[in-house]
């Protein structure tokens, strides 16, 4: 492990964590890790979350439509990469004349195999589930970014809002550390999933916790720090943390693992931007907090002790092995679920 702790203690540590985020506008706070791949209607890690959320209050009942919002997410990060680098409605003219003629590649680009795999399967269903085609007609209508395609990218949140607007479920106590400005929290409201649990989220940043307010003035947001939480023992059925370790010292992370293991009864989701099957923790202080590089082995050891039972889901490896998705952007995310 490089480099010592710059912090003498988590009372100084936490004060620098709050200025380095409060440095941030209110508007960019808001904005900058809901967009694009980190968008929360398909964004994996945050596909995961829910989908866990859903297996959880709704075991085994909906687990087709957990894999189908995988696939979608896949697919429409696709489709909004290659939007990107060839932003002319022309280019979904040509995709679509590939997909249709199952062709490997098209301008020099090639096809995911999971794209071609949903396309043929929608084929069967019904034209209003056909999202493919739904999104190539709306880009070659008003390109990629206009309005048609930002609706489409919601197709699930409605489709999951249809299906358990009806369901019930027991009580289910969901606590959020570092929650930003209700950046996940904004499709768990979106897909009917708030309505069905006792939400409270935290962040550090009262500028965050400002916007998840303004935001969502229904749902308990305020300001808390992870090596503190303020929940009591063994209060939440499901805890859930995304991108937040990395950023804290070797002390810090600890602490807030052990907070999470005090107050989590029944399963905690942490997901990680930067972590690796490496020997060791790289730490590396920057910018007044940490931008660390973590070891899988390492947190499933440091899991082992505070839990029952411990998962580690490596991303791109798990969508490679389910969908064959062989471009997931970021082969250092990962998520360990915990067991208590
Ligand atoms: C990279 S952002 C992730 C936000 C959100 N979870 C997401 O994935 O979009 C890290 C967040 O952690 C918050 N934070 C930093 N240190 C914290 C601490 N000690 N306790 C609680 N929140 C903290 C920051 O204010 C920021 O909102």
């Amino acid at each position: 492990m490089a480099s010592s702790n710059p912090f003498a203690n988590l009372q100084e540590e936490s004060d620098a964590l709050r200025e380095a985020w409060m440095r941030h506008e209110e508007t960019f706070l808001g904005d900058y890790l809901v967009s694009e791949v980190e968008d929360p209607r398909i964004h994996f890690p945050s596909l995961l979350t829910r989908g866990m959320l859903v297996e959880t209050l709704f075991p085994g009942k909906q687990r087709d439509l957990i894999w189908q919002e995988y696939r979608f997410g896949l697919c429409m990060s696709f489709l909004q990469k290659v939007a990107r680098q060839r932003p002319g409605i022309q280019t979904a003219t040509h995709l679509r004349h590939a997909l249709e003629q199952g062709l490997k590649e098209f301008k020099s680009m090639t096809i995911a195999s999971y794209l071609q795999e949903a396309w043929d399967e929608l084929q069967q269903a019904a034209e209003e589930e056909h999202y493919l085609k739904q999104a190539l007609d709306a880009w070659q209508q008003t390109a990629w970014d206009g309005k048609q395609v930002q609706e489409l990218l919601g197709t699930f949140m409605r489709r999951w809002a249809s299906i358990l607007h009806e369901q019930v479920t027991k009580p289910c106590v969901v606590l959020e550390p570092a929650c930003g400005s209700a950046n996940d929290y904004r499709s768990l409201a979106a897909c009917g999933l708030a309505a069905k649990v006792h939400y409270r989220g935290f962040d550090l940043c009262p500028k965050n916790i400002e916007n998840a307010n303004r935001d969502y003035p229904q749902a308990a947001f305020e300001v808390g720090n992870i090596f503190d939480i303020p929940a009591s023992d063994k209060s939440a059925d499901f805890l859930y943390v995304h991108d937040l370790f990395e950023h804290l010292s070797v002390k810090g992370m600890q602490r807030g693992f052990e907070e999470v293991a005090r107050v989590t009864r029944g399963m905690a989701v942490l997901s990680f931007f930067n972590a690796a099957y490496c020997p060791s923790h790289t730490i590396r202080p920057r910018d007044g907090y940490h931008w660390n590089r973590l070891s899988l082995g390492c947190l499933q050891k440091t899991m082992k002790d505070l839990c029952c039972e411990v998962e580690v889901i490596h991303t791109a490896s798990f969508l490679k092995n389910a969908f064959g998705c062989h471009d997931y952007h970021n082969p250092g995310s990962a998520t360990l679920v915990l067991h208590f």
